[in-house]
């Protein structure tokens, strides 16, 4: 790993305090990024701001942040500029699940999951792009959102309707607003993971057994892993750090409006 790959970028990460947000934290700054972790968790997040702090070569701060709430975002962002003096790129993760068959999907599970996931994506994006737009155009790179999709942004799965509907939602902030944030020197894209060993699939591993989808505990990943994908394991958060590494750094400058999928082929099938 090259300790100066990210030099110089100053990165907000949301729902940084654990799963692949806190482990996308602790690689850009091990290659020498300043990051701001926001999370609901401020106790969570603030431990791995102390690793990464320990670590010695990025920065890290904790801020404490409901990623639905626009002044959160707003505070986050001046939190990034007052702590590192500027802000080039977000990376906006913060997302849940909760798996409802179509007909059991009621207003609370699908304003839960579509604020989270798709309208706290949005209020992100904006409040970041209007600080870039603010700073002014940086010499020879481009500012960079990046957005957490799924292989739910792409394939409708019968058991998660909503969390489909907010990632696919996801997939089009990122086209949208790659055309719309061109303008101001600004990229978007993102990467649209499988299924990653996180707390959020742990959860879910869980309440798919109990709302009848699967008889027992592990038989998701099992099935998913038998019939749908290529490579035959599930991942990790390490398994995608490289990809939004790749994304946060100068080598995917050329790019805009691509969401990169990291999910062993599933996509493919
Ligand atoms: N784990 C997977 O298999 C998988 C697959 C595809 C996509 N994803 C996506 O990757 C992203 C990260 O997922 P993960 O598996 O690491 O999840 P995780 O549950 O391990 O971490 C999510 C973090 O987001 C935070 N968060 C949730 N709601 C928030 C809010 N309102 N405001 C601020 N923070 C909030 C949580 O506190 C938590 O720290 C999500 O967008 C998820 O949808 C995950």
């Amino acid at each position: 790993m090259d300790p100066n790959r990210l030099k110089g970028k100053n990165i907000l990460i949301t729902g940084a305090a654990r799963g692949m947000g806190a482990a996308n934290a602790e690689s850009f700054a091990a290659q020498g990024a300043n990051v701001t972790l926001g999370d609901l968790d401020e106790a969570e997040a603030q431990k791995v701001a102390e690793r990464i702090n320990s670590a010695g070569n990025g920065k890290a701060i904790a801020v404490k942040m409901d990623v639905t709430k626009r002044a959160d975002n707003a505070a986050a962002v001046k939190a990034t500029v007052d702590a590192f003096g500027s802000i080039n790129v977000g990376l906006f993760n913060a997302g849940l699940n909760k798996p409802r068959f179509f007909m059991d999907i009621d207003e609370d599970n699908w304003d839960l999951i579509m604020n989270v996931n798709t309208k706290a994506m949005w209020l992100g994006m904006q409040e970041t792009a209007k600080q870039m737009i603010a700073q002014g155009p940086m010499e020879n790179h481009p500012y960079k959102l990046i957005n957490v999709g799924s292989i739910a942004s792409r394939k409708p799965l019968v058991d998660v309707t909503v969390y489909c509907t907010s990632k696919y939602g996801c997939l089009a902030l990122t086209e949208c607003g790659a055309l719309g944030l061109a303008e101001h020197n600004i990229t978007v894209n993102g990467y649209a993971p499988g299924v990653v060993v996180t707390p959020l699939w742990e959860q879910l591993d869980k309440d798919l057994v109990e709302i009848g989808f699967k008889e027992r505990a592990g038989q998701a990943y099992d099935d998913i892993v038998e019939n749908n994908l290529v490579i035959k394991r599930v991942s990790y958060p390490k398994d995608i750090v490289g990809t939004a590494s790749f994304l946060a750094s100068d080598d995917s400058d050329y790019m805009t409006g691509q969401m990169i999928s990291v999910d062993g082929g599933w996509v493919t099938k």
